[in-house]
């Protein structure tokens, strides 16, 4: 996969792939990256970026002749290594279609992203409108800008890439791939502070094991996060577990629903 950033900030894309799973991934050849300066695209000599809006009102706004001609950049270099179909292009913004673990899998399944960091009050909207193929938030809050949306949005999907996490690290049990939240772990010492491990974790006995943590996840789940047990299909006696749960009067709900 190859993915390129436009941003106003490449320095602060420098840290996270230096380190771990993502320098392991590029150095094996298995992602590329690159990082644009949108400035480099400006006309003028003071390379400006962004201007005045129309109409009045706070703040500055991303001109558009930098970012398309970028984006022009880079899709003309994909074209010419690879015959592909046009990438998409995705805008970071709290104006977005909210992130989810659904979304980094559909995009894990494309050979490149161009991701486009917004900033400022925004970015032109002919750019949102004749450029941009999709606008993603990463939340309901609003930052800065648009480069740590871009960081989490990389990290999500290039996980996901084959060969990128080994066995050990492996996505199968990650909370929201099967819609649920992961059960809890622990490793040695088998009391810590007289805090003891549970029992049925040391038994050695795996069918017992397996139920221990479909219980958990199911437990964590409704404790947590119930909006996502009620778009879960679950089988009987697993509803027949929640209920049991629900009744119990020390289950802690932290969600407040
Ligand atoms: N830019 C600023 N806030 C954002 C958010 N929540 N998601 C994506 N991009 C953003």
């Amino acid at each position: 996969m190859r993915i390129d950033v436009l941003t106003l900030f490449p320095q602060l894309f420098e840290a996270p792939f230096s380190f771990g799973i993502f320098k392991r991934a590029i150095d094996r050849g298995l992602v590329s990256i690159k990082i644009h300066n949108i400035r480099d695209y400006a006309h003028d000599k003071h390379k400006t970026v962004d201007d005045y809006p129309y109409g009045g009102g706070p703040g500055m706004v991303l001109k558009p002749e930098p970012i398309f001609e970028a984006v022009e950049a880079i899709k003309a270099d994909i074209l010419a290594k690879d015959k592909v179909s046009e990438p998409p292009v995705i805008l970071l913004t709290p104006q977005g279609r909210l992130f989810s673990q659904q979304m980094a899998q559909e995009l894990a399944k494309q050979s490149h992203l161009i991701l486009l960091c917004g900033h400022y009050e925004g970015v032109d909207e002919r750019v949102r409108e004749y450029l941009v193929t999709d606008e993603i938030s990463i939340g309901d809050y609003v930052l800065t800008g648009g480069e740590l949306p871009a960081l989490v949005v990389i990290d999500a999907v290039v996980r996901l890439l084959p060969g990128v996490l080994g066995s050990e690290e492996s996505p199968r049990d990650d909370s929201h791939v099967s819609g649920l939240l992961e059960y809890p772990q622990y490793t040695r010492p088998a009391e810590y502070r007289g805090w003891a491990v549970p029992e049925v974790l040391l038994s050695g006995n795996h069918a017992q094991i397996a139920k221990w943590r479909r219980e958990q996840v199911i437990r964590r789940t409704l404790e947590r996060r119930p909006d996502l047990l009620k778009k879960t299909n679950l089988c009987l006696e697993e509803r027949q577990l929640v209920e049991r749960l629900k009744r119990e009067p020390n289950l802690d709900k932290e969600s407040g629903e």
